[in-house]
């Protein structure tokens, strides 16, 4: 059992993680603002039904109360995101104060910046990259988890970000997906169940302290054509309909150019994590400071490969088009 203290326990990936983390016999505390308790009443009615503890304050809380709370935890886990992902500096700042020699830092990563360098999307991976140097700088104990595109995001959209959660198009000829370069690059795509999953299966892992944890299953590298095919062939098999998505190419001089004409910040890093995914690659060498979690923990979570996970979004599909 890990005492675990996790900030960010009302977001999307965080809230997901408190909950596996309490399945698998963890006690978990939540670090809420008082503002997110009365904003978000069922998503913490929700945590405290599974036996989570809330203890309210936030990344700007004093610095003291911050360490005090880490010197009671095994590990702290962070899902926060935007902003306040450079305020983790003010939790790296009171894990140097708690000073508890056995504490495992996991930061707010879930992103393939562990495999790319910061320059690919300077903002949101320059926040991250500042974190980790904090962290090394003063001896904190980390683990870093790479975990690629989450298939909400990338999966739906058949390597296209943006469409987040959608059921991608039927394949009419009419319909237009676009791929990037030349649509071949492979990257890596995972369900937000299994990095969670291994997520918590990190939590007081010996084995990945001062390490990077990889969620990288061979099944899940693919390409845009990949998806896009892949999408096409269960519509085939399963409906058949026997069409094929139009496919628009976008080249990388196009993107560069959407690049430098992006009107703010989130649209550039959003182009910017398309370029890196679909266009420079994000499968890197692993080095001698990284695990692949499927290797590493092979017994101890069965992962979803994308393509079964098309399955769902088969069904989506099949619904919309009762429904029309
Ligand atoms: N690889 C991918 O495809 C992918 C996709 C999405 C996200 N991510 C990464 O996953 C991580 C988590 O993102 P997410 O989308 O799950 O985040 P999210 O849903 O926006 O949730 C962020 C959480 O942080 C909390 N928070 C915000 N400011 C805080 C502060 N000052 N002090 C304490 N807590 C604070 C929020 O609390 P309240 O809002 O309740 O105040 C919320 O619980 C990020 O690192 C993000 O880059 C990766």
């Amino acid at each position: 059992m890990v005492k675990v203290l996790i900030v960010g326990a009302t977001g999307f990936l965080g809230n997901m993680i408190a909950k596996e983390a309490v399945k698998k016999r963890h006690e978990v505390t939540a670090l809420v603002s008082s503002e997110s308790q009365s904003k978000k009443k069922e998503i913490v009615q929700g945590l405290k039904d599974v036996g989570v503890r809330i203890v309210t304050g936030h990344l700007e809380s004093p610095i003291d109360l911050l360490a005090d709370l880490l010197k009671t935890h095994h590990t702290v886990v962070s899902a926060v995101n935007g902003p306040a992902l450079l305020l983790q500096l003010n939790l790296v700042e009171a894990a140097k104060k708690a000073a508890n020699p056995t504490l495992q830092f996991i930061p707010s990563e879930f992103s393939a910046f562990g495999a790319v360098g910061e320059e690919s999307a300077p903002l949101l991976y320059g926040a991250k990259a500042q974190v980790r140097k904090a962290l090394e700088a003063n001896r904190i104990r980390y683990t870093y988890i790479v975990a690629y595109g989450l298939a909400s995001y990338w999966a739906n959209g058949l390597g296209e970000l943006g469409q987040r959660n959608r059921v991608p198009p039927a394949p009419t000829g009419q319909n237009k997906v676009s791929y990037y370069g030349s649509g071949r690059t492979k990257f890596c795509i995972n369900l937000e169940q299994d990095v969670v999953a291994y997520t918590v299966r990190a939590l007081g892992c010996g084995h990945v302290i001062n390490k990077q944890l990889h969620i990288r299953p061979k099944l899940n590298q693919l390409s845009q054509h990949d998806l896009i095919y892949i999408w096409e062939d269960k519509i085939f098999r399963q409906l058949c309909i026997g069409n094929r998505l139009a496919r628009q190419p976008i080249s990388e001089a196009e993107l560069d150019a959407q690049i430098a004409d992006a009107k703010d910040d989130i649209k550039r890093t959003h182009l910017q994590l398309q370029k890196s995914f679909t266009i420079s690659g994000t499968l890197t060498p692993m080095g001698i400071h990284d695990y692949e979690a499927t290797t590493l923990y092979p017994e101890d979570h069965h992962y979803t490969p994308i393509a079964k996970y098309m399955n769902d979004l088969i069904h989506d599909f099949k619904s919309q088009l009762s429904e029309e």
